[in-house]
């Protein structure tokens, strides 16, 4: 009986601080991609149109104000920070434009270079809708990781970034702008544009690995025939040309991350099929306690997806029960729930880790041989007091 309450407690213990590493295992997350991760850059841009300044953007975040996220709330670039524990890294020109001074610091504790509109390709209409595309965000991230060699040596610096996540969610612009473009749909067959969108992303990615980037956690893109916007083109059902260049990008986008790992040493991904993952709530809503799987909550017109969710719009009174809460983006209450998915699985979103089996791969690398005696022998008393 002692002997069993003693391999418990050393057992718990164990337990306990594995617990403790995990949580310290992730030391900062580097965000990438368009306005479904955009924590305030566009604010900082002078010549855009897409920056979400106005009411009722920001009414369920915490300072009830617009805080540059394109939702009613926290977005998955809050909320996977939160499931880390750290604090949601600040926007790429937050820094840049206050001169931090100890930059080391400050690109060590995590940035967020996403930008509102930005696709992995630059965009068909620059001029009215500037963001910061894919290219350039990266063009940002090396700037900082030169920086930081200057300051702090190149060995601890690679250390910290191989811990680090790398969090990139793109491609759904790009999807958006193909539907938009005559001129993109004469150039490309809809399965030569999903292929150069993932050898193009592939590109990027490569940066980022040549300055350290171990980790990475992949978001497909959406179901984007199913937001308000597109539903107006099949009478406020989902568009299916749209879901269908979705489905064939994400394939794309999983069968080159799967090449890519075979060619790259010590890399380790978890890509996400959101497409999957928000259809499954489109379609059986009453399950997660949502009503209305079709319209915005905030806007103007059929669907409330013809006019942008500006102050003079309509808002609906439950912002829980939505799916949408504008014309393209969802509301808090669904990424809560995909960004659950996306730490948690279950497999048929996540593949070949979930986010929580990916910080977990290097534990099991950092435990020392002597851990592992440890941990063995716990298992040995416990098994033998089992059986006495
Ligand atoms: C925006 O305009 C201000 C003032 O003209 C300038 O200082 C700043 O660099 C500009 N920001 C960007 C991101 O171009
Ligand atoms: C940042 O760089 C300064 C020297 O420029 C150094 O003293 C400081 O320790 C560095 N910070 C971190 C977190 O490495
Ligand atoms: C419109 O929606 C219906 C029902 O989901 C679907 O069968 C049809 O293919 C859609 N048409 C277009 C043009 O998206
Ligand atoms: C892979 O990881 C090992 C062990 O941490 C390290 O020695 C090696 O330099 C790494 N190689 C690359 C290319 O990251």
């Amino acid at each position: 009986m002692m002997r069993l309450r003693t391999s418990f407690l050393f057992i718990s213990f164990f337990i306990l601080s594995l617990g403790f590493l995990e949580a310290q295992k992730v030391p900062a997350v580097y965000v990438f991609g368009d306005s479904l991760v955009d924590v305030g850059n566009n604010n900082y841009l002078n010549d855009t149109f897409a920056k979400a300044i106005f009411p009722y953007y920001g009414i369920d975040f915490p300072t009830k104000k617009p805080a540059g996220r394109f939702c009613n709330g926290k977005n998955a670039a809050d909320l996977i920070a939160e499931k880390v524990g750290l604090a949601t890294s600040p926007p790429y020109l937050s820094l840049a434009s206050s001169k931090v001074k100890n930059k080391n610091v400050s690109f060590l504790s995590g940035v967020n270079f996403a930008s509102g509109g930005a696709g992995i390709f630059k965009g068909i209409d620059p001029n009215y809708m500037r963001s910061i595309h894919l290219t350039e965000q990266v063009d940002y991230y090396s700037q900082m990781y030169e920086e930081s060699t200057k300051q702090i040596e190149v060995s601890t610096l690679q250390k910290h970034l191989s811990e680090s996540i790398f969090f990139v969610v793109i491609g759904n612009n790009d999807i958006f702008d193909y539907f938009n473009s005559k001129d993109l749909q004469k150039k490309n067959t809809p399965q030569q544009f999903v292929k150069s969108m993932a050898s193009s992303l592939k590109v990027q990615l490569q940066r980022l690995y040549k300055k350290g980037a171990r980790r990475f956690e992949i978001a497909g893109v959406a179901a984007i025939g199913c937001c308000p916007t597109l539903r107006l083109k099949n009478k406020t059902e989902c568009f299916s040309e749209a879901n269908l260049l979705s489905v064939n990008y994400n394939e794309n986008l999983h069968s080159m991350l799967k090449k890519w790992q075979l060619e790259s040493k010590n890399l380790s991904y978890s890509y996400f099929d959101t497409y999957a993952a928000i259809q499954d709530l489109i379609q059986n809503p009453t399950s997660h306690g949502f009503v209305d799987v079709k319209a915005a909550c905030c806007g103007i017109g059929e669907l409330n997806a013809e006019v942008p969710c500006l102050p003079s719009a309509n808002i609906c009174t439950n912002r829980q029960d939505h799916i949408f809460w504008d014309s393209v983006h969802p509301t808090e209450a669904v990424t809560r729930i995909i960004v659950d998915r996306l730490y948690n699985g279950p497999s048929q979103y996540t593949s070949p880790v979930n986010m929580k089996e990916l910080l977990h791969v290097s534990i099991a690398k950092s435990l020392s041989p002597f851990t592992f005696f440890i941990l063995l022998s716990l298992l040995v008393t416990c098994y033998q007091t089992k059986t006495n």
